[in-house]
């Protein structure tokens, strides 16, 4: 093997500059050229590759974003699209893949690997932390962060005012944004896509907190909550308890950009380095996964189709510490 290729795709995370660099430099330290490729799957599409010297990825190990850019590629949900991507490889004598991404990132390149033969390693990037198989993905404890940072700030306001503040965070079909931003804040309630809601029984307690005279309530709903977010959840709180002082806030992409932290420059570093090291020793069609603190390789087939499932439910915790 003399080429590799790294890209990113799917939702940019913070961290993934970082693994772009331990992916290149790892590959150039073992005499491996390596290509970025631009905007993920598209840019394989489109042959919008550049060889990335040593330079190419100095001083971005501390930016969010990607320099690759990234991309959500409708023409690689068709095999023509993927087959183009390959011969373009083929054509530019890129032996061999690493993706940055999350799981939808991964369902391409796992057709990739196993379709159009391509050897393709993974690294999950994704602020969402919804990947079987490891405990964090890259981009995760950054945006967790991020969101902490907000809501503290919003929590200064909601006192202020005597409010209740709903504050909506991102994770798509995944609560660990969400559970766990709430415990880090303190909040009362936390709605996760995860666990079904009793909303009359919501209703009442925020009723009697404020029976109590405890008239400030910080609210976490994750987006993908079965209730429809944020807004619904106000909503349906003011149609229930009279003059009620509520806001809602959306964080939305604020979640996504930033200087990653320490914790995740250390992650893609390693992750990078591992996924690397994994194509020399001919080992494709896997993702690079982190559990119990140690870096681990994982079949792509092993990766169920099911959604990971939050480790416990600590929503009832959380209220009973904010009370
Ligand atoms: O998967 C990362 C993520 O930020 C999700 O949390 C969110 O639902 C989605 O991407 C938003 O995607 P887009 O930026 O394409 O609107």
């Amino acid at each position: 093997m003399k080429k590799i290729g790294v890209l990113t795709s799917g939702g940019d995370a913070p961290g993934m500059n970082a693994a772009i660099r331990s992916v290149c430099r790892t590959a150039l330290h073992n005499q491996l050229e390596c290509f970025g490729i631009m905007r993920g799957f598209q840019g394989l599409i489109d042959n919008d590759i550049k060889r990335l010297p040593t330079t190419a990825v100095a001083n971005i190990l501390q930016r969010g974003g990607t320099m690759l850019k990234t991309a959500r590629c409708q023409d690689f949900f068709e095999e023509k699209g993927r087959a183009k991507a390959a011969a373009n490889l083929n054509e530019q004598g890129i032996e061999a893949l690493v993706v940055i991404g999350g799981d939808g990132s991964f369902k391409g390149a796992q057709k990739l690997y196993k379709e159009q033969g391509i050897n393709v390693i993974g690294v999950p990037g994704t602020i969402d932390n919804d990947i079987v198989g490891t405990d964090y993905t890259i981009g995760y404890d950054t945006a967790l962060n991020t969101a902490i940072s907000a809501i503290d700030k919003i929590r200064d306001t909601a006192e202020a005012h005597d409010r209740i503040f709903i504050v909506e965070v991102m994770g798509r079909d995944a609560g660990f944004l969400a559970l766990n931003s709430g415990i880090s804040c303190g909040a009362q309630h936390i709605f996760i896509p995860e666990k079904q809601e009793d909303f009359d029984y919501f209703v009442k307690e925020v009723t009697d907190d404020r029976k109590r005279n405890k008239l400030t309530n910080l609210i976490i709903v994750a987006e993908g909550d079965e209730f429809g977010g944020a807004q619904k959840i106000n909503d349906y709180l003011i149609d229930r308890i009279p003059n009620l002082q509520s806001r809602v806030t959306i964080l939305g992409h604020i979640q996504r950009g930033g200087s990653p932290t320490a914790f995740d420059r250390i992650l893609a570093s390693k992750m990078g380095y591992a996924a690397v090291n994994a194509l020399i020793q001919n080992k494709s069609g896997e993702m690079i996964g982190i559990q119990g603190g140690k870096i681990i390789e994982l079949g792509f087939g092993t990766l169920s189709s099911s959604q990971r499932l939050l480790e416990d439910d600590l929503t009832q915790m959380a209220s009973i510490l904010s009370k």
